[in-house]
């Protein structure tokens, strides 16, 4: 790693100098320089991979220089190190083009932190070629409407019918996942342990890390005593993923009801979004939000499969073509209230095993046809949403 250090100050640069030769886990080559325009010069000549500028003296020309260093494509990281950290000050610095801070005088751990953070920046991940099966990502920026019980469901079903070793079903639910309990699983390895060997995860270790279901079904799950939900970073879940893709068929994934950075980097990877939501106005508010979002990044229609969960009909409800209308987007598919599906998690069993004649079971395992991509196949096309209207109320 090519570091240069920017200070008229002797009493930063060589405390600077000490921590950065003393960083063992790279290559360090390192660079001095006692002015502005000396530094903005080796920066060129040097092609300084980090640059750590010392803000205290020439406030002003030191945030026209982190202008210039951040716009050049050589720099990956500048670094502004300021005495008086007023948030004006840093906003700026951060406008300018500054990825870090470090304070003054500079400490060796904290140095030492943000030449790991450039070095990740240096050495993007490897991500896996060989792309094969389907990513499907539940979501909705509510909690509660039935991500956890639908993921785990389908997952369920999908391996009865593909057989073992072929699903995986990934708990990223990273605040508050459940995948384990309503599965009855006891798993010993978790998601930590993926992050944890992300960068040479393969299929084989993986598979070690994963807890296998009884029927079939290969489960990442998350422990909820530990969850490090903010250690998470989009490289190391997108980097597990598409190992699972490249050695699974189908990878459900469930999340955290979160419209983050995180979700919306796991949403990218998906080949489809179940976007689940039930029909009460606030969950509905949200699920419209969620789709002008998802609709602005470019998603449409084929990739983002509605689902309207936990429908009854009662006087006071919102009937469905109101919260299709609401929602400005097709509903896919209507599920019903159905107790059983609290029975069976509460007895850790997916609702499809325990009661696969329910209503809710057969209508699960529509939704199973159609993200399997099975549906899609038969000659017969889909039905209307007032089609399947029918059906559902009819059955009902
Ligand atoms: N179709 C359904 N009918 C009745 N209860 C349901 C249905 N789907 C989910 N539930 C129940 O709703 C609660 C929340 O579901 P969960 O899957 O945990 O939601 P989320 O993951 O979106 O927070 C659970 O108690 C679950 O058993
Ligand atoms: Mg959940």
């Amino acid at each position: 790693m090519r570091i240069l250090v920017i200070s008229p100050n002797d009493a930063f640069r060589q405390p600077a100098q000490a921590a950065c030769l003393r960083f063992t886990e790279s290559l360090v080559s390192l660079r001095l320089a006692d002015s502005l325009g000396q530094g903005l010069e080796l920066a060129h000549q040097f092609e300084a991979e980090v640059v750590i500028v010392d803000l205290t003296r020439n406030v002003e020309a030191g945030l026209i220089a982190i202008g210039d260093l951040a716009a050049a494509k050589m720099t990956r990281l500048v670094v502004a190190s300021i005495d008086k950290s007023t948030t004006d000050l840093m906003t700026r610095a951060i406008r300018a083009g500054a990825g870090e801070f470090i304070a003054q005088p500079p400490q060796e751990d904290e140095i030492h932190a943000v030449l790991r953070k450039a070095q990740r920046m240096l050495s993007p991940v490897e991500m896996p070629e060989n792309r094969r099966g389907r990513i499907v990502v539940a979501f909705s920026s509510k909690g509660g409407v039935g991500k956890t019980t639908l993921t785990c469901n389908l997952a369920l079903l999908l391996a009865q019918k593909y057989g073992a070793g072929r699903v995986a079903l990934i708990d990223a639910n990273t605040q508050a996942p459940n995948v384990a309990p309503m599965l009855d699983l006891r798993p010993e390895r978790w998601l930590r342990d993926a992050v944890e060997e992300y960068r040479r995860l393969d299929g084989e270790m993986l598979s070690q890390i994963m807890t296998p279901h009884p029927s079939g079904l290969m489960v990442l799950a998350h422990s909820a005593d530990n969850p490090l939900g903010l250690d998470f970073d989009e490289d190391q879940l997108s980097k597990i993923l598409l190992v699972a893709k490249a050695n699974f068929d189908f990878v459900l994934v469930d999340t955290f009801p979160l419209l983050s950075s995180l979700n919306l980097a796991l949403l990218d990877l998906s080949d489809q979004i179940m976007l689940v939501t039930e029909a009460v106005v606030p969950a509905l508010r949200s699920a419209r939000y969620n789709l002008q979002v998802l609709r602005q990044a470019g998603y449409g229609p084929g990739r983002i499969l509605l689902v309207l969960n936990r429908f009854t009909r009662f006087r006071g409800n919102v009937p469905v073509e109101l919260a299709q209308e609401t929602l400005d987007w097709p509903i896919e598919t209507v599920l019903p209230y159905d107790v059983h599906a609290t029975i069976a998690a509460n007895n850790g069993k997916g609702i499809v095993e325990m009661f696969p004649d329910s209503k809710l079971s057969q209508q699960i395992v529509e939704l199973g046809g159609l993200i399997s991509g099975e549906s899609a196949t038969t000659s017969r096309p889909r039905a209307s949403l007032g089609e399947r209207l029918m059906v559902f109320l009819r059955g009902y």
